[in-house]
Parts: C-alpha cells; structure tokens; sequence
C-alpha cells in the first residue's frame, strides 16, 4: 500500500510539473492570507503571525519538556505556517494496546504520547521498555487552509461513515475529532492549545495569555490554501480511488483533500503494534494532503 502510494504520488507530481496555473486571478502563494479578509481580520492574521514565530525560553516559560521553541521553527517551509524539513521538527508518539480493554494506552504516566525530545534541565523521559510498544515519527505538515476544517459541518463528516471503512472519531464528549494525525481534538483552538502545551510545555494562561492564544488561532485559521494548478493529476486520482479517503471538498467547503474520517492504512503506515488485530484501537489515521499535494 506504502509503495503504491509512493508511485502514484510520483505520477501525480509529474502531472503536476507540467501544469500551469488554473486561473487569471492573483495566485496565492504559501504562507499568504485568504483572500478577501476583512481589515480587523488582516490584522488579527498578522498579530497571530508574530505569536506563532515567538521563540519561547525557559525565562518565557519553555518547558520543562519541549520538542522545539517556536510554532514556526517546525512549521515554516516554504513560508510560515507550513511544513517542517529539518530533522528537529519530527515528533516522536508511542502508544501500547491494552489487549484487556481493547484500548490505545497513550502512557501518559510515562511521559506519552508525544516523548518529547528536550528538556530545560536534564533528559526528558525515554520511551518506557514496554511489552507491545508501538513508536512512530510524525512530520509536520503544512497548515495551509487546514483552519477550515472547524468549518465542515458534523453530517459532511458522518456521510461518508462507512467508504473504505472509515469511521469518524467521537470524542469522550461525543464530538466528532477532527485536527491531528488521529483527529484527537475537535476544534482548532483546542488542537492549537495543545501544540503550546505538547511542543513547547507553554500553557495557558499562566505563560501565554488567552489573547495570544486567540491570535495564534486565527493566524492558523486565516492561512489561505495556495492557488491550486491546472489538475493533469486530478482525473487519475480520481480513478484510482484516491479521493475515495482524500475527499477534494466536503459539502462544497474547500478543497482539503480529506474525508476526516480515521482509516486502517496497514503496519506500514502506522504509529503502533504491526498485529492486525491492533491496529483498529491504536494505529487508525486521518487522510491529509498537505501542502503542494493539496494542489492537485
Ligand atoms: C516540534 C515541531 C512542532 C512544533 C513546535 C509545532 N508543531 Fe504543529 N505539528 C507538528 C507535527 C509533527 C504535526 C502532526 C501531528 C499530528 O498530525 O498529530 C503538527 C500538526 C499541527 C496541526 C494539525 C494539522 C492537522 O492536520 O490537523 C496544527 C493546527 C498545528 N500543528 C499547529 C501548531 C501550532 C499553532 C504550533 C505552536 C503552538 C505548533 N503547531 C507547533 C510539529 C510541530
Ligand atoms: C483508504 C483511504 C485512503 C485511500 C484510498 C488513499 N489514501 Fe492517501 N492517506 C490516507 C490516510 C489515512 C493518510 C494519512 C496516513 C498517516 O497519517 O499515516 C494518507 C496519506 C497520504 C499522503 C501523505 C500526505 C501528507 O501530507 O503527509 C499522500 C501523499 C497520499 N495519502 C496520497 C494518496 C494517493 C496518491 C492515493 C491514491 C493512490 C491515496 N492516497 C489513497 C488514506 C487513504
């Protein structure tokens, strides 16, 4: 499955190469606000732009764990507020199944889910020796457009329940999780929020007052999806079935590419235990297309 999609992948970027853009219109870059934000809008983009590149150190709160000390030290190619490149923006997550309860046990006593990769004094917490561990590595994708996501209705998501075994993901509370590889938050305040606390070990509002959080929110929210390119790729992924999962909008919202249903991808694409009978409790992922894929 890992190799097919690699090979498609690659047949669709050389459709992609070949391309030109699709419309007259000023395109939108990387990196650019939506269009046709209103002046207090524009202005909560680029105040929620400085908040997202603010370095964080332990006088400013940094820790004790972190990954990294900015938003946009990992999400900054090839503008601010996309994808990561270096090898310090990857996020390591381990989880265990619990065979008894048929659940994922994120080992939040031992330092989990995310095993942060520093810490302000000493090591941070390594993975625990653990029967059953699973491990992955996350890339950071990029977060064009990917705010409009709080925007897709409920019964969008519930529709497509069921197509190549997707099933959304009702949180404790009964909301549907949309943000994150697992759709672990509902909403992009609440996923942002957590980025502070899991990346950075900021919380709020004891060191980043909500104001800021809001800002941050919105410059995310506000992000535009770059101008898509005449699509080549589109009518082959279309007939291989790709946007059976990478659904290109959902009820006419914008082009995302995703269905934000979790799927069962196979061992090889997944962040836990290669046994079969796992992979439903702890390795089911959200499609994503992020950044030039998304502009098929
Ligand atoms: C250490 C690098 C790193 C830092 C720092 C970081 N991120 Fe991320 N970000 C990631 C990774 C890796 C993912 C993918 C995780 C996942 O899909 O569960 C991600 C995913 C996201 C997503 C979800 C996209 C989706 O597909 O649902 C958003 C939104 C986001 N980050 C915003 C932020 C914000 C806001 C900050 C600062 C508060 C931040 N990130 C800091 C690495 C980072
Ligand atoms: C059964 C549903 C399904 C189908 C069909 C599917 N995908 Fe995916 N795709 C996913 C999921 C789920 C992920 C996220 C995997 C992860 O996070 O490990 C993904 C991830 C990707 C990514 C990585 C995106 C990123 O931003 O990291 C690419 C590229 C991709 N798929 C391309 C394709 C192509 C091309 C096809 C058609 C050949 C295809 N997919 C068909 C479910 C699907």
């Amino acid at each position: 499955m890992r190799h097919r999609h690699a090979v498609l992948a690659g047949l669709l970027a050389l459709g992609l190469a070949t391309a030109t853009p699709a419309s007259s219109q000023a395109p939108l870059a990387p990196g650019d606000p939506r269009p046709n934000l209103s002046r207090g809008q524009l202005d909560r983009f680029q105040r929620g732009k400085v908040v997202f590149q603010r370095v964080f150190t332990p006088e400013t709160g940094l820790g004790p764990l972190f990954n990294n000390t900015s938003c946009a030290v990992c999400h900054d190619q090839p503008a601010v507020g996309g994808s990561g490149f270096e090898d310090d923006d990857i996020e390591t997550h381990a989880s265990v199944f619990d065979q008894t309860a048929g659940t994922c046990d994120q080992l939040e006593a031992a330092g989990g889910p995310v095993f942060r990769h520093n810490a302000t004094t000493g090591n941070p917490p390594g993975l625990p020796p653990s029967a059953g561990l699973g491990m992955g590595h996350r890339t950071t994708p990029a977060l064009f457009g990917m705010g409009r996501i709080d925007e897709v209705p409920d019964a969008a998501i519930l529709a497509n329940e069921g197509q190549l075994g997707g099933r959304a993901h009702r949180l404790a509370d009964g909301r549907i999780g949309r943000f994150g590889r697992k759709a672990t938050d509902a909403t992009l305040a609440e996923f942002t929020q957590g980025a502070f606390a899991t990346e950075m070990g900021i919380d709020v509002p004891s060191e980043l007052v909500a104001n800021d959080l809001a800002l941050t929110v919105d410059f995310v929210r506000f992000l535009g999806l770059p101008t898509r390119l005449n699509r080549p790729g589109g009518a082959l992924f279309h007939l291989v079935g790709c946007d059976q999962c990478h659904t290109p909008s959902l009820s006419g919202g914008p082009p995302l590419y995703t269905d934000l249903l979790l799927h069962d991808l196979g061992p090889n694409t997944t962040d836990a235990q290669p046994a079969w009978a796992r992979r439903s409790a702890c390795t089911a992922a959200r499609p994503r297309l992020s950044s030039g894929a998304s502009r098929i």
